[in-house]
């Protein structure tokens, strides 16, 4: 499985009134092409402006993105290399689908970034029925709006919104964070069943454990901007090996209520600007990690990570 997406050293700041805030660090990752890859982390870790900058949504302060073997940004701006061979679907369909829109033209919206060729065929009525059949919804629910449906089954619309242009890449930002859990188990196998079919791509961010667990083949975790540990889901959830990681995995599943310090947490320590990312709030934090950001290494069990941990005798 050769790689669909080379990420390397991204960057993204963002300059508030006061302050510049850095949402995404110098994060590096490959997602391999039919790879279901996972992305967690707390509130703010920066998921989100990553995913975004991969559809161009968001552009990158610094960094390279390849995506099926060219550069998704050129000097500032995005190259999709084939018109909505890209897509995302986002968290709160509420939000996301346009209420004064029918469902029909809500699908075929996507396509208006197709050549005029392309959008008539992918558009054809007989797709369209073809399409919303697929994703649980009936023929009839075309000509409706959206307040006129659940929770779930208007995320099934926004996925059906995703691949009306036969996508090759997804990312799905917290696609079910948003519904009932019964309807959760549904939409997630649909979203299985569906890239399994069409050979699909899947950037998977949640906050969700166990759902990253049951799609994702590989993950990585990120903590305020950084990518701290990437590798095969199975094992990082068996043999966890970053501490952060390790807090994450065995805090489920609220890990982003920071506020109280019952998940393994260290008392606050004052940082330097040189300092481990996780230095503050690591258990396993000794004074190489306050005086050296750690590189990145690549382990044996297929697990990249950022931390001092071979030195680090206290672990989590
Ligand atoms: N347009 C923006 N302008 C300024 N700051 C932003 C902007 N978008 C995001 N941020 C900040 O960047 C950081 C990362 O945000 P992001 O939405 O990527 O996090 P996240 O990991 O997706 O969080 P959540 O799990 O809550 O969705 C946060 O501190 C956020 O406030
Ligand atoms: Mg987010």
């Amino acid at each position: 499985m050769g790689p669909l997406i080379q990420i390397q050293q991204l960057h993204k700041q963002y300059s508030t009134k006061n302050h510049i805030l850095h949402a995404v660090k110098n994060a590096s990752l490959t997602i391999g092409k039919g790879e279901s890859f996972g992305l967690v982390g707390e509130s703010g870790s920066g998921k989100s402006t990553l995913g975004k900058m991969l559809i161009g949504l968001e552009s990158p302060t610094a960094g390279d993105i390849n995506y099926a073997g060219g550069p998704l940004w050129k000097n500032g701006r995005f190259v999709n290399p084939r018109a909505g061979d890209i897509q995302i679907v986002f968290q709160d369909p509420q939000s996301s689908l346009d209420p004064r829109m029918t469902v029909k033209d809500i699908i075929r919206e996507p396509l208006y970034a197709l050549p005029e060729s392309e959008r008539k065929e992918k558009g054809s009525p007989a797709r369209l029925q073809l399409l919303i059949r697929r994703v649980g919804l009936k023929e009839d629910h075309l000509s409706r709006y959206p307040h006129e449906f659940s929770g779930g089954q208007r995320q099934r619309i926004a996925i059906a919104r995703a691949l009306i242009t036969d996508p090759s890449f997804l990312i799905l930002d917290e696609p079910t964070s948003a519904l009932d859990v019964s309807v959760q188990a549904q939409v997630l196998n649909l979203l299985k069943e569906l890239k399994r079919e069409r050979n699909l791509t899947y950037l998977f961010i949640s906050h969700n454990m166990s759902v990253i667990r049951y799609m994702c083949e590989r993950m990585a975790v990120m903590y305020k901007g950084h990518i701290v540990e990437t590798g095969p889901s199975q094992s990082m959830f068996k043999q966890p090996v970053h501490p952060y990681t390790k807090i994450l995995l065995s805090s489920l599943p609220s890990v982003h209520e920071e506020t109280s310090n019952g998940m393994g947490f260290a008392e606050p320590a004052p940082m330097m600007k040189e300092s481990c990312v996780f230095y503050e709030k690591c258990p396993a934090r000794w004074d190489k990690c306050r005086h050296a950001a750690p590189e990145t290494e690549c382990l044996e069990n297929g697990h990249q990570i950022s931390c001092h941990f071979k030195e680090v005798s206290v672990h989590v």
